[in-house]
């Protein structure tokens, strides 16, 4: 939806070895950010992006500019303490701010408005958790409020309001960036997928295609890192996939942004498409390659704003995912700390929109060897024991279980009996295999082992992909890779070459 509106600057196709001082990889709002602020640093900055720029996450959130992060800082209190989720708080207003007085300055039509941020809970269980987070708002020092009704017909218990926070158009907004960044002297590289580096005082990146770039510093803005430096960084991070509902509803959403903390998590804002005025409803997250059923998802979604607006229209809907990571602060800074010219910027739990500026910030910062009061928070290396070794052992008991479970998932039918649109599991010579029968009726089969670490990807009905369980890589039905950490395709098997039994 977000990519109807605006005219996105088109890159180059790197043909050439370049040299430049630092190459961002990923052109979602962390690498153009970074771009953007290294490049107004006198820098000569190179940014890659394996497709087209913001079409990754970015191109598909819902936008809200904020530092109120779903139930988080009384966690955040008890895990890290005061001082450091003061710090984390302070971290995203900032970046709030940044980005305001950014668009202020230069005049940036991007449907910015200052919006108050409700947190509600409609249950007993969240009503209790609301009530707590509220109580660590006013330790931190937050601007906040406190109400037990919405400003339209939902019956709530209690709701935790943050104040001035802000929601706006993405992509209207990062493309003014990445044009100055051209304008000043920058290059992207579009279509060019970074495949690994090559570590030294100069590190080099080398591309899928086999070309080299050499330079001072490396920023990895790819969602997941694509190289992880013995980072482990798929053990320490899981993906959760959420779907969105732009609905034209009867009645005038009251302003505001919303979000339910109740299972499953609702999420609420108005936005104007084609000058007209939409609800976003998202929600319905869960791990990727672990959904019930992607329509079922959206089905649900409907069901919710059916039971809450007078709906009158769905004009688009989308999916999209985003990383967490074991303490659910995200990895901002150096990939380890022997490393000190390349830099990592992931798992924001959804909440990209600051996080993603507060990295740009915190790596341009590193790079200009200035201080960063918010290094220490974000740092990759980190490892709060208590939180973090409960996640990580409960993460990774969980891919076990997929890895086991997925090869023990017997096949459901015979690729005779797949309809035209429909993807499934096959046997093919008494082995595991996916199929998907295109509207034209050709059949698309892969080997359904994950080319990551081997766990088996389950079909998503609703994007035509395949989905990893383990580590959240995904695929399209012809094994393509959407999304790491997996960097080679499924493989392809001709069943002309094989027999297909059920
Ligand atoms: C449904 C949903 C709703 C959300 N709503 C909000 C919200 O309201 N507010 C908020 O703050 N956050 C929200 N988020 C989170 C936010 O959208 C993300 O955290 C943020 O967009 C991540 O930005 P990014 O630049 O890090 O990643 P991306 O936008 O995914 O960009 C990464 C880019 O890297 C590229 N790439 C990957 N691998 C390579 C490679 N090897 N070589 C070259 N390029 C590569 C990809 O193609 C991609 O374009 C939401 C997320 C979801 C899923
Ligand atoms: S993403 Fe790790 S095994 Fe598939």
């Amino acid at each position: 939806m977000w990519r109807e509106e605006v005219k996105l600057p088109k890159g180059s196709t790197l043909q050439e070895n370049r040299k430049v001082d630092v190459v961002v990889v990923g052109g979602g709002i962390t690498g153009i950010t970074t771009a953007y602020l290294l490049q107004n640093e006198g820098l000569n900055v190179a940014l890659l992006e394996a497709n087209e720029i913001l079409n990754g996450t970015t191109g598909h959130t819902t936008a809200k500019i904020t530092a109120q992060h779903d139930v988080i800082y009384d966690e955040l209190i008890g895990h890290i303490g005061v001082e450091q989720a003061k710090l984390y708080y302070e971290a995203n207003d900032n970046a709030l701010h940044f980005m305001k007085d950014l668009i202020e300055k230069e005049n940036i039509d991007c449907q910015f408005s200052t919006q108050d941020a409700y947190l509600y809970g409609a249950t007993l269980e969240f009503d209790h958790r609301i009530h707590k987070e509220f109580r660590a708002y006013e330790k931190l020092n937050i601007p906040c409020d406190f109400k037990t009704s919405l400003p339209f017909q939902f019956d709530i218990r209690a709701a935790a309001i943050m104040k001035n926070q802000a929601q706006f158009h993405p992509l209207q907004y990062l493309t003014h960036l990445a044009k100055q960044f051209l304008e000043k002297g920058g290059v992207i590289f579009e279509n060019t997928v970074a495949n690994d580096i090559e570590e030294g005082t100069s590190p080099t990146v080398i591309t899928r295609d086999g070309h080299r770039i050499s330079c001072q510093h490396v920023a990895i803005c790819t969602h997941f890192p694509f190289y992880d430096g013995a980072g482990f960084f798929y053990t320490r991070m899981y993906a959760k996939r959420s779907y969105v509902l732009a609905a034209k509803t009867k009645q005038k959403f009251p302003g505001g942004m919303y979000l339910g903390a109740d299972q499953p998590t609702h999420s609420l804002r108005s936005a104007t498409l084609n000058g007209e005025e939409v609800v976003l409803i998202g929600g319905e997250g869960h791990k990727v390659g672990q959904g019930i059923n992607t329509e079922y998802h959206y089905q649900s979604l409907q069901r919710f704003a059916e039971e809450n607006f007078n709906v009158l229209s769905y004009p688009y809907r989308w999916s999209a995912q985003d990383l967490i990571t074991i303490d659910k602060i995200p990895y901002i800074g150096k990939l380890k700390e022997s490393k000190e010219n390349i830099f990592i910027a992931t798992g924001f739990k959804k909440w990209g929109m600051t996080h993603g500026t507060v990295a740009a910030q915190l790596i341009t910062d590193l790079i200009m060897q200035r201080k960063n009061p918010y290094e220490e928070v974000y740092k990759p290396s980190r490892f709060h024991a208590d939180p973090s070794i409960r996640y990580f052992l409960r993460q990774n008991l969980d891919v076990a279980d997929h890895f086991i479970r997925g090869k023990l998932d017997l096949p459901k039918k015979s690729v005779e009996q797949l309809e035209k649109g429909e993807g499934n599991i096959i046997y093919v010579n008494s082995k595991r295999a996916g199929a998907y029968k295109d509207e034209g009726g050709k059949i698309h089969c892969v080997d359904t082992t994950c080319t990551h670490l081997g766990c088996e990807v389950n079909w998503n009905a609703g994007d035509s992909t395949w989905d990893c369980p383990c580590h959240g890589s995904r695929f399209s039905y012809d094994g393509t890779v959407l999304e790491g950490p997996a960097k080679t395709p499924l493989k392809t098997i001709n069943l002309n070459d094989e027999e297909s039994t059920q």
